[in-house]
């Protein structure tokens, strides 16, 4: 990382918005990442800066937000021909303003390669909850001879998700058979143009988190973020082919990263309480996103430091979203 980088990713890290409170902008719900506000016809869906691993919330991270935020507005740009997206308005770096839609009750995971925790499941026997008959010699980080779905349960905040089958998301009567299928379809195609445009800059797109939901008028709609590193693994494709074969780790540009160290220097994988990020981490994952970001949305990251929370409700009152006050 440059200098000139290193310091303003450092000088942020002071700055960086943990958490947000404007009342007039609806009806809030925390996420572990997003404050979200609700009124009928609209969410303006506020990116922080904070950053979780195995389901904690851990501290924060410089930029993270609008990082996010940008990559998924190009991702829902690149995406818009396959299925219609929750975006209406993009009022600042951190803000999309969003259509409210019926979320499914299922997190629609896309996988190209078995790694992260269905590699955990694989050699652990849990992955046969989704009834997927996987080959009994893969190996960690192959590729799949086509990409899969591992849907997963959304659970209650504080639980953590849990694989499901598709006979059981019907079963259960999470979603119809019919929404399932299409749901599935365009997650696949979904993944499929994030690979495409991932390969374009050297990457490879690994495997990729969808929120599905269905609009006021019961289009399928594709919310919440697409194709980010927090929902999404990345891998250097130059280096898989030669890495794979001498069974070492990928080059990651994502929040692996971040779980790897969770484990090495703490080893927390998500049981007891979560260790504290140092400043050094929270600059070095700064810098992973920042360079992510150079890479898919195809122009440098220019830090604009200072409070973030205060430029926010400022482009919100500019936007009309909040009333002076
Ligand atoms: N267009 C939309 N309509 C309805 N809900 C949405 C929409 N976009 C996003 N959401 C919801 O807003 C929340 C965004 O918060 P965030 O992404 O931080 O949550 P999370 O960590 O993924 O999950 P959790 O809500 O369990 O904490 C999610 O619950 C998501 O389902
Ligand atoms: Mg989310």
């Amino acid at each position: 990382m440059s200098d000139d980088l290193e310091a303003a990713l450092t000088a942020q890290l002071a700055h960086t918005l943990d958490d947000t409170d404007f009342p007039g902008l609806g009806q809030r719900y925390r996420g572990k990442v997003r404050d979200v506000y609700r009124t009928g016809e609209r969410l303006v869906v506020i990116t922080t800066d904070r950053v979780s691993a195995f389901d904690h919330i851990l501290g924060t991270v410089p930029f993270k937000g609008q990082i996010l935020t940008e990559m998924a507005k190009a991702g829902f740009e690149t995406t818009a021909d396959i299925l219609p997206n929750h975006v209406l308005d993009h009022p600042d770096p951190n803000v999309l303003v969003a259509r409210p839609c019926r979320p499914y009750p299922v997190e629609f995971v896309v996988r190209g390669y078995i790694t992260g925790s269905l590699w955990r499941d694989y050699q652990s026997g849990a992955a046969a909850a989704y009834e997927l008959d996987f080959a009994a010699d893969l190996k960690k980080d192959q590729r799949f001879a086509r990409p899969i779905l591992t849907p997963s349960t959304k659970a209650e905040q504080g639980a953590h998700d849990e694989p499901i089958s598709k006979r059981a998301i019907v079963e259960r009567g999470l979603m119809t058979a019919a929404q399932l299928e299409a749901a599935e379809a365009a997650a696949l195609a979904l993944y499929r143009r994030g690979v495409e445009r991932a390969a374009d800059r050297g990457l490879i797109l690994v495997d990729t988190k969808y929120e599905l939901g269905e609009d006021a008028d019961g289009r399928l709609t594709v919310i919440d973020e697409i194709h980010t590193p927090d929902s999404s693994r990345y891998w250097r494709a130059e280096s898989y082919p030669a890495r794979f074969e001498a069974g070492q780790p990928q080059a990651m540009l994502d929040k692996e990263n971040l779980r790897q160290w969770l484990i090495d220097t703490h080893g927390f994988s998500g049981h007891g309480p979560p260790p504290r990020l140092s400043d050094d981490i929270r600059v070095r994952l700064a810098a992973r996103y920042a360079e992510l970001y150079a890479l898919m949305v195809g122009r440098p990251f220019t830090p604009q430091g200072g409070p973030v929370g205060a430029r926010i409700h400022r482009n919100l009152r500019a936007a009309g979203l909040l009333a002076d006050s």
